[in-house]
């Protein structure tokens, strides 16, 4: 398996993938209103293709990171962080270990950057084993329902205070361009 940074040649094959794995509906989902004029990172944009050319080099799974903001409700404080996803691997690849590479790659080279914090929807049965916990996000407010069990965050820089109260949204930056 090839694991490398994604380029534009792989965004249809990414579309589809994307659209297999969550339903073509996916762009109603509350994750996506955080993209909204939005871009992923793109050093942290990653695809997985086979090596052997099985397939015509079919891809096999992709993440992707975008820039994000946790708003603290009592004092209007703004906190930059990530959004890990979309993530998805390809049927035929998965229980693999591939997810779990490219999540602790996409970790590490987001933490090479100076991200600390990143946050996800996502099942916590998976993602608890990366270090991400639902606890801080008792009383943070997405713009969309959101189960709150799935709302999950991880803070590699133990010294970072995160609000109690706060709502997740996408950077003031994008609204504003
Ligand atoms: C979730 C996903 C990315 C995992 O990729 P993967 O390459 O299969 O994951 P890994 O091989 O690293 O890990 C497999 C393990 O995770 C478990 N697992 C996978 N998805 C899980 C989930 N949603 N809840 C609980 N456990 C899960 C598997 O049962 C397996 O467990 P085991 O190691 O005890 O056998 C992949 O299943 C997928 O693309 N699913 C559809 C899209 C999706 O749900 N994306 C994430 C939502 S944000």
């Amino acid at each position: 398996m090839h694991i490398r940074q994604t380029t534009a040649e792989d965004r249809p094959e990414i579309e589809q993938l994307l659209d297999t794995a969550f339903g073509p509906d996916r762009h109603l989902r509350t994750a996506y209103r955080l993209r909204e004029g939005s871009a992923p990172i793109d050093a942290l944009c990653f695809v997985a293709r086979r090596e052997d050319g099985e397939c015509n080099g079919h891809l096999c799974a992709t993440i992707e990171f975008w820039p994000i903001e946790i708003a603290c409700r009592s004092t209007g404080a703004r906190l930059p962080a990530l959004l890990l996803g979309p993530i998805a691997v390809a049927e035929d690849c998965r229980g693999k270990g591939l997810g779990g590479d490219l999540i602790r790659l996409g970790l590490v080279e987001a933490q090479a950057l100076g991200h600390t914090l990143v946050l996800l929807v996502g099942d916590p049965e998976y993602y608890s084993r990366f270090g991400f916990s639902n606890t801080a996000t008792a009383n943070w407010g997405m713009p969309g329902p959101v189960e709150q069990r799935r709302l999950m965050v991880r803070a590699s820089d133990p010294s970072l205070t995160l609000p109690v109260e706060a709502d997740v949204q996408a950077p003031l930056r994008a609204a504003a361009e």
